[in-house]
């Protein structure tokens, strides 16, 4: 199926790509897109984006103002996202103007933890036991079935480990849903896995499909601090972690970048915990190990270029710079093997992602 066609070309050297969020992402795409001769567009409503200071078109408004959408639509070539909660009706009056990738229906599939998991599972893929919550006596039948610890989720705009909680032995179910805060919830088994990996996928509208290497993350306080590459898991696990990304993304029949984020267990099974349909900070490391990087590669996807090669030259361990570690800047800037990415964010608050520091080794297998 590779390179059975060349994918329809949307952004030519010189053109433009229209990037909706300013955050981090969308900054380093902005920065990939450059490597390549195409100029990015940033619009997100925050004037303090990240993103804004190394793009030449910038559009600062509401993602509901839909004259602001129908003008930056009509400046740019195509257009993409650095966040998978894109308002349905942006990705509407968007889609009607230019080509937006990855599509509406990537974005409807992903966005709400029960569509996922129902869709994940129709492709005979693992994954957590879930069960929909939407009252008390939803919650109550729910954990009869999958037992305590089991996880309440929000079923939309769970981020870092936001809107979720555990539920433990002697825990008041009440008291649990109350803090989902009335939004619609899904109750998982709890898995006791003893890694947690993700898989990196590109693919391009021709069909063809490329994985980076299989990524071990280490979360702290439910955000990423360490992306590890290789993973110390067997060729086994990672066999079928590639295999099932590469299954996901041909079955959402996406074009771009998308992570899935899998639980190992003890017996070697994998299970999937979520997809973000969009590149992902354990995807970090492929700035400096690997020849073209996530975004690199989300860019000529979306762009409609030839893939680049998802192959690693190094081995990578990524540490997130999370609030005050952005104070040791000098110190990391000063190690000999790491190359570092500091954000331009001025305030270095309790929990935000400043930055990231990727250190290099020779590749050992
Ligand atoms: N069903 C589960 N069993 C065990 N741990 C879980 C489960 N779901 C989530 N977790 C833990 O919580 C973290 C965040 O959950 P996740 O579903 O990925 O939400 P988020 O969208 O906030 O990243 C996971 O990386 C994992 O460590
Ligand atoms: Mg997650």
């Amino acid at each position: 199926m590779s390179g059975a066609r060349e994918a329809l070309l949307r952004v030519a050297p010189g053109g433009v790509l229209g990037i909706l969020g300013g955050g981090q992402l969308g900054r380093m795409l902005a920065l990939a897109a450059a490597e390549l001769g195409i100029e990015s567009h940033i619009y997100c409503p925050d004037p303090a984006s990240p993103a804004f200071q190394i793009a030449k078109q910038i559009t600062c408004a509401p993602y509901e103002d839909e004259a602001a959408l129908t003008a930056f639509a009509a400046g740019v070539d195509a257009i993409t996202y650095e966040f998978e909660n894109v308002p349905a009706r942006t990705a509407a009056i968007l889609s009607a103007a230019k080509p937006v990738q990855p599509t509406v229906h990537a974005l409807e599939t992903t966005a709400d933890r029960l569509t996922e998991k129902t869709f994940i599972r129709s492709l005979g893929i693992g994954t957590a036991e879930f069960r929909a919550v939407d009252s008390h006596a939803d919650l109550a039948g729910a954990v009869g079935v999958l037992g305590r610890p089991s996880v309440l989720k929000t079923r939309r705009f769970g981020y870092d480990g936001k809107g979720q909680t555990i539920i433990r032995p002697g825990h008041d179910l009440s008291e649990s849903l109350d803090r989902m805060g009335g939004q619609p919830a899904i109750l998982e088994a709890f898995v006791p896995f003893v890694a947690e990996v993700s898989v990196i996928a590109v693919r391009s509208d021709n069909g063809s499909v490329r994985t980076y290497d299989l990524v071990e993350n280490e979360h702290h306080d439910h955000i990423l601090d360490q992306s590890i590459v290789p993973s110390r898991l067997s060729a086994l696990v990672e066999d079928q972690a590639l295999s099932i990304a590469a299954t996901i993304i041909a079955a959402l029949d996406y074009v771009g970048v998308l992570a899935v984020e899998m639980f190992v267990t003890s017996d070697h099974t994998v299970l999937v915990n979520e997809i973000a349909p969009r590149v992902h900070n354990s995807g970090h490391w492929t700035q400096d190990a690997c020849l073209v990087s996530q975004f690199e590669n989300h860019v000529r996807a979306v762009c409609g270029w030839p893939l680049g090669s998802t192959e690693r030259h190094s081995d990578a361990v990524m540490t997130n710079l999370i609030g005050d570690d952005i104070n040791a800047w000098r110190a990391l800037a000063a190690e000999p093997n790491a190359a570092l990415h500091l954000y331009g964010k001025l305030e270095a608050r309790t929990g935000r992602k400043m930055g990231h520091v990727t250190r290099i080794s020779p590749r050992s297998r």
